[in-house]
């Protein structure tokens, strides 16, 4: 897929990643990869083995060994203690108490990293051993929440549970999930002259990771730069807990006056680090004969660990996606944001949005059961209708009209082009022939809504250069952590010039090139960053068409042409190249920053209600299984999904989006189990006994296809976003092994996510939910 012809546009074409070259060949720079300034130090930290205790003290003497350059412990911070990304609660080294197991304590910066671990473990720190809160159900009892317990509600369901002529209720148990990024958590930071801090960082977050640095150290905002190249995988786990990291460099680099690097290796970054939340769902269901939902109640304890960290906004949008694609005339959705005294969870993927949607897909799922019927149909029953079609079932519990639900046809044309109803029939026969092997199905749907809930947050900048030669460097507020926004954005920008892909080139994200940025999350890199970067080339081929138009006098301004990598105005056309260098010669900026805000959006916290996402992105996929039951080992055999990006911006880009994020989903509901002892201790800290999917997972037979179709929003070329929407295609694996479990003979199978082996055993047992 070469592509240096001068043939534009370059928009819609698959193209590869702009490193993927580097990729492979080993030769992109990720931060522990940049060449380290002359005297560069290592951090190390020391973490607590407690879950809850006391700090009674703290003795540094011993750790002075030959190679240490500094010992830091929270009293020798010069600014505030505090690296939280909203509220407050996470301390960067522990202060008279520590709240989990893994907390960091003090920080040793030393000539190697072997120097630095001997002598953090040379501290003698002494801690009376406090009781610890370790799951939702105890916090709940002892009332220990991050954040006030919220309630989203429409209608009036306790009087609809009432009068429905089903009912049931029961429980779901949500495992978390560690992000596994190939690059751990690193950053390395140097110390300028006049209090200046550099810090490279492997942050989705450049911004906050500024101004948490400039808060520890005490010194303003421009005293600091953030830099990121690219993040080797972010997945939420780099979007606030990078700051931890970085800030330990930058106090470091700051006391000693060298650079200081500091990198976890992957057992202290699983131990260290937050995860996806767990959950644990309780619901109450009201539906009529043919499955569709009249009234529920949902409740859901979520298990933030112990601080808010993001937690609020996570939980906030689990309870938005207690939905997913169906209509509910009565609901009420009640979130408790537990406290527990383990690691501080943070977003991952979805940011909530998975845990929430598992729960309707599983309550649909007894729903369908329970009336046996089968589990697509009573889906296609509950699914919002398109509001042209009809507006009374078109409305969310928080009172956002679903605009563009084209759920309906996806599931039509999946339900074909995977032959659905004659693989259920084959799956049928099968199991009647297989005394030990069964086999199950599950065609999942997917309804995610995009826009941080936040809506200040909604908000980009990008600074747009082009040089004397024709070729544009372009710096803007998002991350590159392998989603390939960059490249998005580089097509994007290619295009409004009317240039080759390689003609520009998009610098490491900076702080001191765009400010006060978001998190390149929510999935809404290329909607926020391609629209601003796309303004501020507008600005630049405005001036240079005003210019064109001037010179030949054919044609106003609007009508010059940039395609092809020339630039027309009438009977006269330029190089791109050769126009650009005569508007400098006639002194015509070629610099410009653009900005872009997401309209339509708002949301009113008090009373629930609003419309916190500019448009929703919608999917599905049908996944089939087999177990074996006795065992409870089992495969995915083959996955078919019809994903909607609206209109592709790159559609290699986007299928693998959508592959990879498939694969994550179901990892996290099959193999991927956190363990942590009696004690609060987490066991499960390396792939030795953490098990994420590797290309034996991924089902042989997988097929990936784009709707096709284009947002009805107005959004960068009609895309939608696509980073997070498909992990929760996973679900269908989850739930083809429920059916797998039912057809064993197991009528109504309690199944508790992960759907380990050991699990599905316990399923097919019959105790599914206990362990
Ligand atoms: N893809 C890769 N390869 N690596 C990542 O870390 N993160 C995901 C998704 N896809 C991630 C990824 C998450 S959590 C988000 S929010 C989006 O990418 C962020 O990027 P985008 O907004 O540009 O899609
Ligand atoms: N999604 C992802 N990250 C976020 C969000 C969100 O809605 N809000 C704040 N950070
Ligand atoms: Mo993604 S969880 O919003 O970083």
């Amino acid at each position: 897929m070469q592509d240096n012809a001068a043939k534009t546009p370059v928009t819609g074409k698959a193209r590869p990643h702009e490193s993927a070259p580097l990729h492979v060949t080993g030769t992109a720079v990720y931060t522990d990869d940049i060449v380290a300034p002359a005297g560069c130090l290592h951090a190390y930290v020391l973490k607590s083995p407690h879950a809850h205790a006391k700090v009674l003290s703290i003795d540094i003497s011993a750790c002075y060994i030959p190679g240490v350059h500094a010992v830091m412990t929270a009293k020798d911070i010069p600014g505030v203690n505090e690296v939280a990304p909203v509220f407050t609660g996470d301390p960067v080294f522990a202060e008279g108490e520590v709240l989990y197991a893994g907390q960091s304590v003090l920080a040793v910066a030393a000539e190697s990293i072997d120097i630095a671990r001997r002598a953090a473990h040379l501290a003698k720190v002494e801690y009376e051993s406090l009781p610890a809160i370790l799951d939702v159900h105890e916090a709940l009892k002892q009332q220990k929440f991050v954040g006030d317990p919220y309630v989203m509600k429409t209608g009036d369901a306790a009087a609809a549970l009432k009068s429905a002529p089903h009912r049931i209720s029961g429980t779901l148990d949500i495992g978390g999930q560690d992000h596994f990024y190939l690059e751990g958590q690193i950053a390395l930071a140097t110390p300028h002259e006049n209090g200046e801090v550099h810090c490279w960082s492997s942050t989705q977050h450049p911004s906050e990771v500024q101004h948490l640095i400039a808060k520890v150290l005490a010194i303003p905002d421009h005293l600091v730069t953030v830099e990121v190249r690219r993040m080797g995988g972010g997945f939420g786990g780099k979007e606030s807990q990078a700051s931890l990291i970085a800030c330990v460099a930058a106090l470091l680099a700051r006391k000693t006056g060298r650079a200081v690097k500091f990198r976890l290796d992957r057992d202290d970054d699983m131990i260290m680090t937050g995860k996806r939340h767990g959950f644990h769902i309780k619901y109450d269901v009201g539906f009529d004969a043919q499955g569709r939902i009249q009234a529920m109640d949902m409740l859901q304890l979520v298990d933030c660990g112990m601080s808010p960290d993001l937690s609020n906004a996570i939980a906030d949008r689990a309870m938005f996606h207690a939905d997913n694609c169906y209509y509910l005339p009565h609901a009420v959705v009640t979130s408790y944001r537990c406290f527990t005294h383990k690691v501080s969870n943070t977003a991952f993927r979805g940011f909530g949005g998975p845990q929430g949607m598992l729960a309707i897909e599983y309550v649909i799922d007894d729903i369908a059961r329970h009336l046996a019927l089968a589990p697509d149909a009573v889906r296609r029953a509950n699914f919002y209708d398109a509001m042209h079609a009809r507006k009374d079932r078109a409305v969310t519990h928080y009172g956002m009209d679903v605009e563009d639900c084209i759920i309906a046809d996806i599931f039509d044309r999946l339900e074909k082009s995977s032959a659905y109803k004659s693989r259920v029939a084959g799956i049928e026969k099968f199991n009647a022939e297989n005394p030990v092997l069964k086999r199950g199905i599950a065609m999942t749907p997917v309804k995610f809504g995009i826009s941080f809930t936040l809506t200040m947050l909604n908000q980009a900048g990008a600074l747009v250069h082009v040089y004397k030669d024709g070729s544009v460097q372009l710096n803007h507020g998002g991350t590159e952590m392998g989603q390939g926004l960059h490249t998005k954005v580089s097509q994007i920008v290619a295009d409004v010039f009317g240039i080759p892909f390689d003609r520009v080139r998009i610098t490491a994200t900076n702080t001191s090139k765009v400010p006060n940025t978001s998190a390149t999350a929510a999935s809404s890199g290329t909607d926020l960053n391609g629209k601003a970067a796309e303004a501020a080339a507008h600005t630049i081929r405005g001036r240079l068409a005003e210019f064109a138009a001037q010179q030949t006098g054919d044609v106003p301004p609007q009508d010059v042409k940039f395609a092809d990598g020339m630039v027309t105005a009438g009977s006269k056309s330029w190089l791109f190249r050769e126009l650009v260098n005569l508007a400098y010669m006639n002194r015509i900026s070629l610099s410009a920053n653009g900005f872009y805000k997401t309209p339509k959006i708002f949301w009113d916290r008090a009373a629930a209600k609003g419309r916190p996402f500019f448009y929703f992105a919608y999917g599905a996929a049908v996944s089939e299984v087999v177990v074996d039951t006795l065992t409870g080992e089992y495969k995915n055999l083959r996955t078919d999904i019809l994903h909607d990006v609206g209109r592709s911006i790159n559609p290699a880009i986007d299928i693998g989006q959508i592959e990879g994020g498939f694969v994550q989903g179901a990892g996290w509901l099959t193999s991927e189990e956190l363990w942590w002892d009696a004690k609060g201790i987490l066991k499960t800290h390396a792939p030795s006994t953490y098990k994420i999917p590797t290309g034996r997972d991924i089902p042989p037979d997988f097929r990936t296809a784009l709707y096709d179709g284009e947002n009805i929003e107005d959004t960068v070329y009609k895309s939608k976003a696509v980073g997070e929407p498909p992990l929760m295609l996973g679900i269908s694996v989850f739930l083809a092994l429920r059916d797998a479990v039912a057809r064993a003979g197991v009528p109504m199978p309690k199944l508790s996510a992960p759907a380990t082996p050991e699990a599905v055993l316990r399923a097919l047992n019959g105790h599914g939910g206990d362990i």
